[in-house]
């Protein structure tokens, strides 16, 4: 197996994992937390990602209602130099003295005395702007936070925000995935010209992608039956994209997994993974492996420039599965 590839976090000299993990997962009932996996599930996971060479962790004070930086401060309470942990503060608790409130009860959690990325978790028209970036701006001086993050911003807010930071701005961190391409009109570009990361959420579509899932079975938790791509008639959409990611993992020797994070690792991106037992990760770290070349990109544009999703459909199939799962 080859080692795990890194590169560096924004304009810091942090250096970060090709491949996070997400812990949006972990102690949420709501993703079956509890019932389909449980802490000791989480904790092997945790310590697989950092046996495999990954560093890069990422939680939000939202998670598990608190339990998601719990857990991963729980884990990393031996390793806490060798981490990197990415939080992030609510869109409600983002004047100035919410963000110092929010930070306090997040280190608390995560029983540490840095953060060392903190992100913005999705904009909010009505507070000012400069408000949070004054809380920023202080948490960086005084070493509470080693970077700065937004998540969920698109070009304007994100220019505006680095602004206001003089330009500390190291991640944007947004939906990126071969279904959810938006970031790739512009957003991209742009964060590859300035230094600034960015971090590829749901990068596996939350396992639509991957062929686990089909027209009939569909998962049950909630996230995923108020979603318009886990309904009949995108899961029949998409078949033609999950085989041809199933011949290329054939080809490589690898599993479709591993093809979807190295498409998006070459367009730049770094996915973060949801992850809820070790199996997940231990497929994660096939990912460096193999070479996908130009070929196989190519090929999975094309598929993708034929599936158009339905939206109307979808929503009324999606309202279905929520009334009735
Ligand atoms: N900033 C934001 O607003 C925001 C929003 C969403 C997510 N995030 C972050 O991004 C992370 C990742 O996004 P996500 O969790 O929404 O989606 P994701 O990573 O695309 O998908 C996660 C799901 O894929 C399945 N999976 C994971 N590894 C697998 C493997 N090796 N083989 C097969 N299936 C596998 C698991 O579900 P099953 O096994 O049950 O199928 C898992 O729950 C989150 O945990 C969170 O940290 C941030």
């Amino acid at each position: 197996m080859r080692a795990m590839d890194y590169t560096k976090l924004g304009k810091t000299n942090i250096k970060i994992s090709k491949i996070g993990i997400g812990t949006w997962q972990w102690g949420s009932k709501s993703w079956g937390y509890g019932e389909s996996y449980f802490k000791e599930d989480l904790e092997k996971a945790f310590r697989a990602a950092v046996d495999g060479g990954i560093n890069f962790f990422d939680t939000a004070e939202v998670y598990g209602g608190g339990e998601s930086e719990k857990l991963l401060g729980e884990f990393s309470r031996d390793l806490r130099e060798n981490i990197i942990i990415a939080s992030k503060v609510l869109p409600n608790h983002l004047t100035y003295k919410g963000v110092m409130k929010a930070i306090k009860n997040s280190l608390a959690r995560l029983k540490t005395d840095y953060i060392d990325l903190y992100y913005v978790h999705w904009p909010n028209p009505i507070i000012p702007m400069s408000w949070t970036a004054r809380a920023f701006n202080e948490l960086y001086e005084s070493g509470l936070i080693r970077a700065i993050g937004v998540s969920n911003f698109g070009l304007k807010r994100l220019i505006k925000f680095d602004e206001l930071t003089d330009g500390k701005v190291s991640a944007d961190q947004v939906k990126y995935s071969l279904l959810k391409r938006d970031a790739e009109k512009r957003l991209l570009k742009y964060c590859l010209s300035n230094d600034i990361t960015l971090v590829a959420y749901s990068p596996l579509d939350q396992g639509a992608v991957l062929g686990k899932y089909n027209e009939k079975e569909l998962p049950k938790d909630i996230w995923r039956r108020i979603s318009i791509i886990f309904t009949p008639i995108n899961m029949r959409k998409i078949t033609p994209l999950i085989e041809t990611l199933h011949e290329i993992a054939q080809e490589k020797g690898v599993k479709p997994i591993n093809i979807v994070l190295r498409y998006l690792i070459e367009k730049g991106a770094v996915p973060i993974v949801g992850v809820k037992k070790e199996e997940h990760v231990k497929d994660l770290l096939k990912t460096f492996d193999f070479n996908l070349g130009k070929n196989e990109i190519n090929k999975i544009d094309l598929i993708l420039r034929d599936i158009k999703l339905s939206k109307v459909r979808a929503t009324l199939e999606a309202i279905r599965r929520i009334i009735k799962p």
